[in-house]
């Protein structure tokens, strides 16, 4: 199975490269207030669904940009561009993001950031890698020290709790933070330790499906905002456990 999303994300990370490097020209239309989708989010998403059930083709299908196809027990979780924004800004932080669910749990997880060259990848029980190399969460023990990620999304434009307060609270008390932009790298960034934790609200389970496995398999906690242990794509806290209690109380 991992050789299979291996193949079919780097795949889907050479098309989207494509699109990107002729930007001007590709089409992008707004789904809502500040959501914007592109030729590139529906073709790869296209390419994804292809591949996996050609593979697979009594599993289910979730994918941003398209109806669900039900299956079997198990599904296809799948995020075509994670970071639309940046794509068409042409930045390098947006990714390609795999997850497999069976039975209800996330087994399998695969984030790709074709700009960064950077592969990550996680099945349930068995670790994470980076371009093949083992991942762990960072040592930071005090928020004082930390480095954090956060996100805006457009989903939440137009909400009164909008994770600015939040951010605030938050950004006094740490050494520096970040928006990188991409939901999914920001979890395995808190996996491979660039990142000592990062939260967001609002999100979808197909932004974090993957990135979420992968940062647990690296020894990060996944809680929502009050602590509760698991992945709650409307409040997602990804930690590296040892500055955990500390944010908590910022939360
Ligand atoms: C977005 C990215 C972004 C996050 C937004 C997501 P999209 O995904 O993950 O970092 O802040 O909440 O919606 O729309 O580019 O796939
Ligand atoms: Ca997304
Ligand atoms: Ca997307």
């Amino acid at each position: 199975m991992q050789k299979l999303i291996k193949e079919v994300i780097l795949e889907a990370g050479e098309i989207a490269l494509q699109f990107q490097s002729r930007l001007k020209t590709i089409h992008i239309t707004e789904k809502g207030a500040k959501d914007l989708v592109t030729e590139a989010d529906i073709s790869v998403e296209n390419f994804l669904r292809k591949r996996l059930i050609a593979a697979t083709p009594d599993f289910g299908f979730l994918g941003e940009e398209s109806a669900e196809t039900m299956g079997s027990k198990s599904r296809w979780i799948v995020d075509p561009i994670d970071g639309t924004h940046s794509f068409i800004h042409g930045q390098y932080f947006w990714s390609i993001s795999i997850a497999l669910e069976e039975a209800g749990e996330i087994r399998q997880g695969a984030v790709y950031a074709p700009l960064l060259k950077d592969l990550y990848q996680a099945e349930k029980g068995n670790g994470a890698t980076r371009n093949g190399e083992k991942i762990q969460t960072s040592n930071t023990t005090t928020l004082a020290k930390a480095m954090v990620g956060t996100g805006f999304a457009c989903l939440r434009a137009n909400l009164a709790e909008n994770n600015l307060a939040r951010f605030s609270r938050i950004a006094m008390k740490t050494m520096d933070q970040r928006r990188f932009g991409s939901a999914a790298l920001d979890c395995c960034f808190v996996g491979d330790g660039q990142l000592d934790a990062f939260w967001e609200q609002q999100l979808n389970i197909y932004d974090v499906a993957a990135g979420a496995l992968i940062a647990a398999e690296a020894g990060a906690t996944v809680t929502d905002f009050s602590g509760r242990p698991g992945l709650y794509p409307e409040a997602v806290l990804i930690t590296n456990g040892r500055i955990l209690s500390e944010i908590l109380e910022l939360m």
